[in-house]
């Protein structure tokens, strides 16, 4: 069985790590167009890299919990097995995920606004505020997608390919609204996929989705492998 797993913020939930939308979600007291737009860098780089010093120090202290394990074991198990994330906070590859597509980027990696060099940069919290390039002292941005920017080509078009020839979709803890992540689902239904949705509350994936498990990730995923892989 080819098997994708497509995964957003609310599969970090039960590491501490807060999501974007719905309850405690982070756009409910911040203004996404403050913080991750191109425009409020420009405008304010301070501030935007205070709000993802803050992120990374939350990060840096979470660990990966049982769904993200889980999916690093299966991995291992799976002839044909592609995991997907719109996460940025790494936990998949900290829980031993080897090939993780990052369609929004990493939220340790920098880019030089200067010299464009792109490194990893795991200082929580960071001694300088903006930080700068160790290679040309340049301003660095987070090399994550902002709102109104392209996802990275590779991966995306990488994660489209896998949406069209997979036997299931399974989409975990994401509220499918940020496109053109939240198209993947579509696509692979159209393309003949079982989709299978875990999350805790309703989303525009529900309704087309084969089946529909309303629990937290860990669970959710511990059902899904014992009922459709006999795991
Ligand atoms: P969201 O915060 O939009 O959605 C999180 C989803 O996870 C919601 O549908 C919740 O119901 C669900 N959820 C919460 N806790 C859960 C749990 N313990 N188990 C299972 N599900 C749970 O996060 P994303 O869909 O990942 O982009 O957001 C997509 C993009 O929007 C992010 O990558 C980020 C954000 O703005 C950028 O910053 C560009």
């Amino acid at each position: 069985m080819k098997l994708v797993v497509l995964t957003g913020a609310g599969i970090s939930a039960e590491s501490g790590i807060p999501t974007f939308r719905g309850q405690g979600g982070l756009w409910r007291n911040f203004k996404p167009e403050e913080l991750a737009t191109p425009e409020a860098f420009a405008k304010n780089p301070k501030l935007v890299w205070e709000w993802y010093d803050w992120r990374r120090q939350l990060i840096s202290k979470a660990e990966p919990n049982k769904a993200h394990l889980l999916l690093a074991e299966l991995e291992g198990k799976l002839d044909s097995f592609f995991l997907i994330t719109q996460n940025v906070d790494g936990l998949h590859q900290k829980a031993g995920s080897k090939k993780v597509i990052e369609l929004h980027g990493n939220i340790w990696r920098v880019r030089c606004l200067s010299c464009r060099a792109e490194y990893e940069l795991y200082e929580a919290p960071l001694k300088e505020i903006p930080p700068r390039c160790l290679y040309c002292g340049g301003m660095l941005r987070p090399a994550v997608v902002w709102f109104g920017e392209s996802l990275p080509k590779k991966e995306l078009s990488e994660a489209f390919e896998l949406a069209t020839r997979c036997d299931v979709f399974l989409v975990i803890g994401t509220s499918g609204v940020v496109y053109p992540a939240g198209y993947l689902p579509f696509v692979a239904k159209e393309h003949g996929a079982r989709v299978v949705e875990i999350n805790l509350d309703r989303t525009p994936i529900s309704d087309m989705a084969d089946l529909v498990i309303r629990e937290r990730a860990s669970v959710g995923l511990e059902q899904f492998l014992e009922k459709m892989l006999n795991l």
